[in-house]
């Protein structure tokens, strides 16, 4: 059960703020390992949505003269929008204003009410409102500002549904040792391991102040905390208690990506929900790094927040998507610059990967009209040796989500080719006659060019397609199988290659 399925998420995002590169950031990274499993052949079920309860929308809404629904009715179309634009390939996007979504939270409410875990009491503590969160003493100083916005607390008392957490302490620490690749990367796991062991207190999960928001089964002056609310998206997604046969297939191989901000909700309080409810828990989660913008924090305040609709405008969805996977190792913090981004693509995507492929297009119409056939004798060792290489090294880092690094072993087979090129010389072939072996090497560069575009194209959905295309290669390439295509056996009798169109002309003579 569950075997060759594969179900990743993302964070569902607020609407109450434009997207930007720290949201597309995630959902890329979701949507290469959807199209890598896909490629293997798995079933997956690729989710991303909109977290679309609690207080902060509900101002956001007032301040903007609008309902709450119609707010989020509104927002949830520049997320839907940019998906579109940047070839997110998305199963299903929950919305967590959805009546399905309505209907699994309060009857997971309920469930843990039957099992015990959630009781009625008291809250007091500080409480900041923009980010709807108590904060315990022992995370404030004396000016009692939020730890995360740095605005002032108030001290609310209130009449509160509590999840009993602490009781979770032991068995979540017990699973946590028995299972060491739960939360990646190694040190947020420790991280979390450690503030476990520093005690877990009973969690407030409903807010009487709340309007907006799902209500208490059998208890409507209570609305359930967001966080509450927002994680059990996963379950609803997978189908819990409405389609049995999703459920089974799905949940026992789910993976979640979150940034570490918000990792505590997905490491401790999520798992721990999870075990209240005897359902199994995810197999990774997997917290990744946070961008700063030009060396800065990025933030609305400063007015550096950039916009991955003006990224794609300028430079294409491809040379993005490339950016924000190549540039910084997974589960690290990055810089985003334009400059960076304009050299990182002009060196990796123009200069070596385009001109690989595009070279040899050239050749392959200046010498042979754009045909070239299988020669009869057809091995090299080390082609053979480098492609293995490469291939064994894209599932081991793709299977740590190491992103950078898969691509970085990909460019193995793109230096390769660039050196072929000036090592057979080609042009030399020609001169001299010698009309085999100069099919030969054309027709291996034009099988690493095939190789190539099933090896990025989890990254670089778009030119992979493209590049498919021009030399030749029916159907579609996301039809393909990852195993029937990654070898040297497995080429055309035949190319008949397109005329070269350069996949990434370079920026940086431009600008
Ligand atoms: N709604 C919650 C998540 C609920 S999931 C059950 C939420 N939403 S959010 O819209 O604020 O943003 C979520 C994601 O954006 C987080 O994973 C966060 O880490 C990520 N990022 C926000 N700013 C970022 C950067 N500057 N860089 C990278 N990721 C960033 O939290």
């Amino acid at each position: 059960m569950g075997q060759g399925s594969f179900y990743i998420t993302t964070p569902i995002y607020y609407v109450n703020d434009v997207p930007h590169i720290g949201h597309a950031y995630t959902t890329c990274a979701a949507d290469v390992l959807a199209r890598y499993h896909r490629l293997l052949g798995e079933k997956v079920l690729f989710v991303t949505g909109t977290d679309e309860h609690g207080h902060k929308i509900e101002q956001a809404a007032e301040k903007a003269g609008l309902t709450p629904q119609e707010l989020v009715n509104q927002v949830v179309l520049r997320f839907q929008d940019l998906w579109e634009k940047m070839n997110i390939s998305y199963d299903d996007f929950i919305r967590t204003t959805e009546p399905r979504h309505v209907e699994v939270v309060q009857k997971f409410f309920s469930l843990l009410q039957e099992r015990g875990y959630i009781y009625r009491g008291e809250y007091e503590g500080w409480y900041c409102v923009p980010c709807e969160t108590f904060w315990p003493e022992n995370q404030l100083d004396e000016r009692l500002v939020c730890p995360d916005c740095g605005r002032s607390l108030e001290r609310l008392k209130e009449e509160s549904y509590f999840f009993a957490l602490s009781r979770l302490e032991k068995p979540l620490l017990e699973y946590f040792e028995s299972h060491p690749d739960l939360v990646m990367p190694e040190s947020r796991f420790n991280e979390i391991v450690s503030f476990i062991r520093g005690g877990l207190k009973d969690q407030s999960i409903s807010r009487r102040g709340v309007k907006w928001g799902i209500e208490v089964p059998g208890d409507p002056e209570h609305t359930i905390y967001v966080w509450f609310d927002a994680l059990i998206n996963y379950l609803t997604a997978a189908g819990f208690s409405q389609d049995e046969r999703r459920f089974s297939e799905f949940w026992s191989q789910v993976y979640h990506l979150v940034g570490k901000d918000i990792l505590r909700f997905h490491a401790v309080l999520w798992p721990a929900m999870l075990q209240a409810a005897n359902l199994p828990l995810p197999r990774r989660i997997f917290a990744h790094g946070w961008w700063t913008v030009e060396g800065e924090k990025m933030s609305k305040s400063r007015g550096n927040t950039v916009d991955p609709n003006r990224v794609i405008a300028d430079y294409g969805v491809d040379r993005f998507r490339y950016f924000l996977m190549r540039e910084v190792s997974f589960g690290l913090d990055g810089d985003f610059s334009e400059r960076a981004l304009i050299s990182r693509s002009d060196s990796d995507l123009s200069d070596n990967f385009g001109n690989l492929v595009h070279r040899t297009l050239n050749m392959v119409w200046k010498y042979f009209q754009g045909e070239v056939k299988k020669p009869a004798v057809y091995r090299d060792e080390l082609w053979e040796k480098t492609l293995e290489e490469a291939y064994s090294g894209f599932s081991f880092f793709f299977d740590r989500f190491a992103f950078a690094q898969v691509l970085e072993n990909i460019w193995k087979l793109v230096h390769l080719g660039n050196r072929f090129i000036e090592q057979k010389a080609p042009w030399k072939l020609a001169k001299e006659g010698e009309k085999e072996e100069l099919v030969r090497v054309l027709y291996r560069l034009l099988d690493c060019s095939r190789i190539l575009a099933v090896l990025v194209y989890p990254f670089l959905p778009g030119t992979a397609s493209k590049l498919w295309k021009m030399i030749g290669m029916e159907g579609e390439i996301s039809d393909f199988s990852l195993s029937s295509q990654i070898s040297w056996e497995a080429g055309p009798d035949l190319y008949r290659v397109g005329k070269p169109v350069p996949l990434f002309p370079r920026i940086g003579d431009k600008k």
